[in-house]
This record gives C-alpha cells, sequence and structure tokens, in this order.
C-alpha cells in the first residue's frame, strides 16, 4: 500500500597521509591536494541561496553536493574499465528538487532526512512525560522529518579539506517546535569523497531539551552507471540475522523476526529481484545488523555484475532500511533524461530503528542536552 509519497575558491593545500575509519586509503599520496573545491550558486529558497559544491578525488571519482536538503546530486563512480558514469538517482537541474511536484512525489532523492529518518507511529511519542505531535505526512504516520524535513531546507555549507579528501560540511539549525519536535537542535554533515572512492558522511550534532534524533542519507543507488536498467540484477549482501517486522503502514509491530529461510535473508548475496515478488510491496525494511558494535564496520556489499562496479557501506548505526525503490512510479525523469521506473535505485538508509521512540525494546534515539550526536556511514565503490 502506497501512503507517499559557489564563487569561492578553496585552496587547499596539506600533507596527507593518514588511515580513514574503516576506509583505508589505498595511495600514499594524493595528486589533488591542491585541487579546488568549486563552489557555484544554482538558486534560492526561502530567501536563501543554494549553493552546490563539486568534490573530487585524485582517481578522477566526483561528487556534486547541494546546501539545499543536504542533497547528494550526482557521484561518478569508476566501471572495471575505468569509465566513469554517475551511479545516483537526482536530477541535473537543481531547481528540480524544489519544485512542487517532486515535493508531491517524496522520493528524498539523495539527501539527508530528519529530526527522525523513517517512520513514527501516528507522528506521536511521549518523552519525560509529555506527548509530543509531528507534522503527519505518510499515511497516519510521520515520515522523514514531516512537511519540511531537513532535505527542504537550505543549511550552511563550507568546503573543507582535510587528509581524507575534499569534503563538505553542512549545518542546519532547527529550532524548538519544528515539525512539533522539542529543542533547538543544530546538526551538522560533513561529506568527505575520499581518496580511495568513499563517500563519508559524519553526522555530529547537539540539543537543548531531550528529542529523538535518527538523520540518515537518503541516496538512491544505481551502479549500472547513468541508471540504464533497473536494480533488480544488483546483488545484494546485508549482515543481518533479523528484520523488524512491519505492520500495513509500515510501522514496526515490535518484534525482531529471523531472516533465515525467507526472502528476506541477504546473509549470502542474492540479486535484488531474485525473490522480491514474495515480498509484498517489495523491499522497504529495516535490517538488525548482527551485532552490537557501534564502531564503523561493513554492513552490506552490492555488487552490479555488467560494469562490474561494487559498493560497500559500513556503519556505526544499528540498522539498515533497504528500500528497493518501490514507489519510483515513472512520473521523474531525472539525470541524463532518464525515467525513473520501480526499483530504478535502492536505498541502504543506515539508521536506528523505526518509530523507537514508541518502541521501548529498541535502541534508544533520544538525545539529551549536553550529548554530542554522532554517527559515520561509508559508502566505498569498487571496480
Ligand atoms: C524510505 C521509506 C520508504 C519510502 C522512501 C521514500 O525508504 O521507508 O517507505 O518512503 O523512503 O519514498
Amino acid at each position: 500500500m502506497k501512503f507517499n509519497k559557489l564563487l569561492g575558491i578553496v585552496g587547499a593545500a596539506s600533507i596527507i597521509l593518514g588511515v580513514i575509519g574503516g576506509c583505508a586509503p589505498k595511495q600514499k599520496k594524493s595528486t589533488n591536494e591542491n585541487m579546488d573545491i568549486k563552489k557555484e550558486i544554482v538558486g534560492q529558497v526561502d530567501g536563501k541561496d543554494v549553493y552546490q559544491f563539486t568534490l573530487t578525488n585524485a582517481g578522477g571519482m566526483s561528487a556534486k553536493v547541494l546546501s539545499y536538503g543536504a542533497i547528494v546530486t550526482h557521484l561518478y563512480a569508476p566501471d572495471r574499465d575505468g569509465k566513469m558514469e554517475n551511479v545516483v538517482l537526482g536530477f541535473d537541474d537543481p531547481a528540480q528538487y524544489w519544485t512542487e511536484p517532486y515535493i508531491n512525489d517524496a522520493p528524498y532523492f539523495g539527501s539527508v532526512v530528519g529530526r527522525y529518518g523513517n517512520r513514527i507511529a501516528q507522528g506521536k511519542f511521549t518523552l519525560n512525560g509529555k506527548e509530543y505531535q509531528l507534522a503527519t505526512n505518510n499515511g497516519p504516520n510521520h515520515l522523514h522529518g514531516g512537511l519540511k524535513g531537513f532535505d527542504k531546507v537550505v543549511w550552511d555549507a563550507e568546503p573543507v579539506m582535510t587528509e581524507e579528501g575534499q569534503g563538505v560540511k553542512l549545518t542546519y539549525n532547527s529550532v524548538d517546535g519544528e515539525e512539533g519536535y522539542p529543542g533547538n537542535l543544530t546538526i551538522s554533515i560533513t561529506y568527505t569523497l575520499t581518496k580511495d572512492n568513499c563517500l563519508k558522511c559524519d553526522y555530529s550534532g547537539t540539543i537543548d531539551q531531550p528529542c529523538p534524533v535518527n538523520v540518515t542519507h537518503h541516496g538512491y543507488f544505481n551502479l549500472t552507471g547513468g541508471a540504464k536498467t533497473n536494480v533488480l540484477g544488483h546483488e545484494m549482501q546485508i549482515m543481518a540475522d533479523r528484520y523488524t517486522v512491519v505492520d500495513e503502514t509500515l510501522i514496526p509491530t515490535g518484534e525482531l523476526r529471523p531472516v533465515a529461510g525467507t526472502p528476506m535473508d541477504f546473509t549470502e548475496p542474492h540479486t535484488i529481484g531474485e525473490r522480491i515478488d514474495q515480498v509484498e510491496g517489495g523491499y522497504d525494511h529495516n535490517y538488525v545488523l548482527s551485532d552490537d558494535v557501534t564502531e564503523l564496520r561493513p554492513v552490506a556489499t552490492v555488487k552490479e555484475p555488467v560494469s562490474g562496479r561494487s559498493l560497500e557501506v559500513l556503519t556505526t548505526e544499528p540498522g539498515v532500511q533497504f528500500y528497493s525503490g518501490n514507489f519510483l512510479l515513472g512520473n521523474l525523469t531525472g539525470s541524463g533524461g532518464v525515467v525513473y521506473n520501480k526499483h530504478w535505485g535502492f536505498c541502504l538508509e543506515t539508521q536506528h530503528y523505526p518509530d523507537s521512540p514508541n518502541q521501548p525494546t529498541f535502541p534508544s534515539t533520544i538525545l539529551e542536552p549536553g550529548e554530542k550526536y554522532s554517527h559515520t556511514t561509508v559508502y566505498r565503490f569498487g571496480n
């Protein structure tokens, strides 16, 4: 059932050596140490300038990031012959992201969603004896931060050059009461395009009142390059032995069910398409990662046999939502004029479990004043 739907130049000279957490550089030295991070102004939303940053690495990979929605619009990764092609769904024209038809379609292409990525039942939760009512924007439920979540606001943005590679740090101040959430939250994501072909996402935040916080990157990947076909032929492996069972509105029932012996089992690689017909509606489930580890560790691997591209996902989070683009219905024409039909991209949204504020047995998502919200997810591209 469906319910939703830069004018500055950054001189960058830094001396490079080092190991990236979970993403060790294969090259000892970068040749792009002095390359500039391109910053262009591409529009205005809510009276604020929107910038697009272009990050590049020595291997020729590049990423384009908008300050609107913290959206990764393009990500070029090499196939087995070294050919760079775009491996994410999105638009060539940034203005597409703030058009009404796109917003109503609600695919959240390449954005950061929050304050609470994924669903909260009825948009309600109780904290310290007080009930909060959030916007309900997905049938009866709250999804991805509400009517105007972090994917639809203009973030402050600054280019950052670290020993890991070129990056952009995006920061948003979400005020007390926004979309019904308590507390003033300052949230940041730094996207770094590392020397060894990773898109690294470092999230951090602080708040002045307790509030559930669960932000994630909502990128749709299609490793064929230029989204030539749907993603049903991609081979998926997810290191998770259970998933959160959901009701018909995609709210967890609280049960963590073993995947073994079911079409939900990706502990060994299977193509996305192999058993998808046996899963009502397609894959749109939170996988419970098979360990209690909060250090960065590999949680999923995807291979696309024709191009030879692969994607490895590492995260510090306890769950990952595997979404097989079930709600893409051919309504949107994206980068390169490609029509995004059903299953034209897949998401691996690293996160806390959906509806955690109403599920006492799930790991807590409450950020308290004085605490630091922090998590890291790495998307590593291979060929
Ligand atoms: C998440 C949700 C899906 C859908 C997409 C956006 O993956 O779990 O149900 O809302 O975002 O369309």
